[in-house]
């Protein structure tokens, strides 16, 4: 196979064990690339990319435009805090307007689930969803399993738990779509208020209890609490989630066997992760970094020759 089955990156759920392997194929010949002197590569000569950003980033847009960058893309850039949305224009006039500009594809980040879904059936462009809401960030999905393909063997049997908030993680639901259609099993763990009441609908076991969580699994993906998506309390205090849910060194050394750590960042130090487990060699949080640029330089190229074959 050497195209996607999609048009659009809207998700993880409608992607296929295909399109997957391809992208870790592709991913890993820019990854080759990335690391030579010369970065850069022709292939987007003719392509432009807006990357619309309607909530805060650090690593994915960075991460986004670096990868257009490598692949010779023209990049426009656009943040909702000094745009004209201020003044009260649609999403989709805002997105119309900078098609007009002749752009190809565009990478979105916004709150609302289903605004990248909505863009797609209205737009010509190829959308990437770079995070909306609390439903789906495949991007990050991709670059968090390509991470685990490159330090185990097989998914086959491999037992990952997402720890923390995962009723707000869009991050959790992308990686349950990608590691169970990858044949990993998986655990989410946090508190009760946390776990979504849906989420065995995708075949994953719950744990409240984290050391059991931590005792059962190979790879721990720990994730932040989302403060700014929470009106209500869903814990008493951080200190508390810290001192029932924070992972510390001491805990790691008290298993019979070592785990692989992960973040998708930003972390928020010495509440789910204290400082001596993010930066052991555990942790393998700035090769996730690292690895998603080449994750996003393939989505873009595989995407752009879909759109060429069209
Ligand atoms: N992991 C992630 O999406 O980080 P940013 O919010 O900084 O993009």
């Amino acid at each position: 196979m050497s195209e996607l089955s999609v048009n659009h990156l809207l998700g993880i759920k409608n992607l296929t064990y295909d399109d997957l392997q391809l992208i870790f194929e592709i991913a890993d010949q820019f990854k080759e690339v990335i690391n030579r002197p010369i970065k850069k590569v022709p292939s987007l000569r003719d392509i432009t990319i807006a990357n619309v950003f309607f909530e805060n980033s650090t690593r994915t847009r960075l991460s986004f435009e670096l990868a257009e960058k490598r692949l010779s893309a023209d990049v426009i850039n656009f943040s909702s805090s000094s745009s004209s949305v201020k003044k009260g224009e649609t999403l989709l006039d805002t997105v119309n307007n900078i098609l007009a500009m002749k752009v190809d594809m565009i990478v979105m980040r916004h709150p609302s689930p289903g605004a990248p879904h909505f863009l797609a059936k209205h737009i010509k462009a190829n959308i990437v969803n770079a995070g909306d809401g609390t439903h789906e960030h495949p991007t990050q999905a991709l670059l968090d399993t390509f991470s685990i393909r490159s330090k185990h063997t097989s998914f086959e049997g491999l037992k990952v738990a997402i720890i923390g908030d995962i009723l707000h993680s869009r991050v959790a639901i992308s990686n349950i779509f990608a590691l169970k259609k990858l044949g990993a099993e998986v655990m989410v763990c946090g508190p009760n208020t946390l776990i979504p009441k849906f989420i065995h609908t995708l075949g994953v076991q719950v744990e409240l209890d984290v050391m059991k969580a931590l005792q059962w699994c190979d790879v721990a993906n720990v994730l932040r609490i989302q403060l700014e998506r929470q009106q209500i309390k869903y814990f008493p205090s951080t200190r508390e989630y810290s001192l029932y849910y924070g992972i510390n060194k001491a805990m790691l050394d008290s298993l019979d066997k070592e785990i692989t750590i992960m973040h998708p960042g930003p972390i928020n130090r010495g509440v789910e992760l204290a400082s001596d487990v993010a930066d052991s060699d555990h942790s393998i949080i700035l090769d996730q970094v690292e690895n998603g640029v080449a994750i996003r330089m393939a989505v873009l190229y595989l995407l752009a020759s879909v759109r060429s074959n069209q």
